[in-house]
């Protein structure tokens, strides 16, 4: 069990990795709470839910909207939660997402908490301070910056996720392993039978590093200024596939991963070798399929890229593992690259 300390301007964040859903109800003020969950997380761990008060939403991307934003702060105001009232999201990135959300723009913001119940929320989504919904098909275009109070990633609550939710996380998880701490690659490559039995032990001493990584980024660019640009790698190609081809956002990363390492690779900052054990870890996981995007289409769902600048994009290569940096990129060229490899396929 570790404890991490998310530091930023003003706010300290404690990450609480390998503790129990249970642990929770002692982090929490005595009255004045409110737990937002989703439907599937409570069917399967409600009765382990810290006394308070309950509001569901429906599982998945469809509640990441205003107008549920708009239903839960009106449920809010007839629990009476004023100022002082506490939410804690119970579940995956989406729960987490519309509770800070919610808690930061209620009553101009009011304290909030998160038990990260997904692998990918508990690499990710929960640690970090970015809330928000989606407009439309553009995902996470309405949103702030706010800390939660605390985030407890129960490692164990993985067991019962899907199958391709756990592959989803794992995703992200060699994200970080590509772009920060390459000893979760050792250990994704060295501990695979143990990492698909979802053992919690180990589960536990990968989402520790992942988070102690993107908390150190977070601790100096909470805003996204600079350096948090590097949390993107893989994301500029893969927010094109999960847009074009709705499939899950991990598999779109793997697959925007290994785009952007042959990238990399060709503009010779990576060679072969690293191209290969990267490629090697995300195919041996199955996280890779063909989804090609078609040629008319691609600069168009680039373009929806928030993290676009103008005309041109943040894009991160590797000149390594472990080796991030960005360079601004021309939309069009990102595009022309996207075309040459499909017509190589
Ligand atoms: N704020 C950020 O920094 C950030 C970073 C990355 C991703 N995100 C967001 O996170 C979201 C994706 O998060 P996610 O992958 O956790 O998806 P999710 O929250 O939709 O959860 C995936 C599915 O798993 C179910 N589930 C959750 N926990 C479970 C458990 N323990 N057992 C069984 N089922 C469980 C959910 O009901 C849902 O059906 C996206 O909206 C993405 O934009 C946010």
């Amino acid at each position: 069990m570790e404890e991490i300390i998310v530091n930023t301007e003003g706010s300290e964040s404690l990450v609480y990795v390998g503790y129990r859903l249970e642990s929770t109800e002692k982090l929490l003020p005595e009255s004045s709470v409110l737990i937002i969950t989703d439907n599937n997380v409570f069917d399967i761990y409600g009765d382990r839910f810290p006394p308070f008060p309950v509001l569901k939403i429906r599982p998945g991307e469809e509640s990441k909207q205003l107008r549920i934003i708009e239903k839960l702060a009106g449920e809010l105001l007839s629990f009476g939660i004023d100022r002082s009232g506490f939410l804690v999201g119970i579940g995956g990135g989406v729960v987490c997402d519309v509770t800070g959300f919610l808690a930061s723009v209620f009553m101009r913001g009011i304290s909030f908490g998160f038990v990260s119940s997904t692998l990918l929320s508990q690499v990710d989504a929960s640690t970090g301070g970015k809330n928000g919904v989606n407009l439309g098909e553009v995902k996470n275009v309405i949103g702030n910056f706010r800390q939660p109070e605390f985030v407890i990633c129960d490692t164990a609550m993985t067991a019962t996720l899907p199958q391709d939710e756990y592959l989803s996380g794992l995703a992200e998880l060699i994200k970080t392993g590509i772009i920060g701490d390459s000893s979760i690659i050792d250990i994704l490559e060295k501990d695979y039978e143990a990492v698909m039995k979802r053992d919690w032990d180990l589960l536990g001493d990968l989402v520790a590093r992942a988070v102690k990584f993107k908390a150190s980024v977070v601790s100096e660019d909470e805003r996204e200024t600079g350096l948090r640009r590097i949390l993107n790698f893989g994301h500029t190609f893969g927010h094109a596939i999960e847009l074009h081809k709705g499939v899950k956002h991990g598999f779109a990363v793997a697959e925007g991963m290994e785009l952007s390492a042959y990238w990399s690779m060709n503009l010779g900052f990576i060679d072969k070798q690293e191209f290969d054990r990267i490629t090697g870890l995300l195919r041996r996981y199955k996280l890779t399929s063909d989804h090609t995007i078609p040629p008319d289409d691609i600069k168009d769902l680039i373009s929806h890229d928030k993290k676009k600048s103008g005309s041109e994009i943040h894009f991160v290569f590797i000149k390594g593992i472990g080796k991030p940096f960005i360079n601004k990129i021309p939309v069009n060229e990102v595009a022309d690259f996207y075309r040459q490899i499909i017509k190589k396929k």
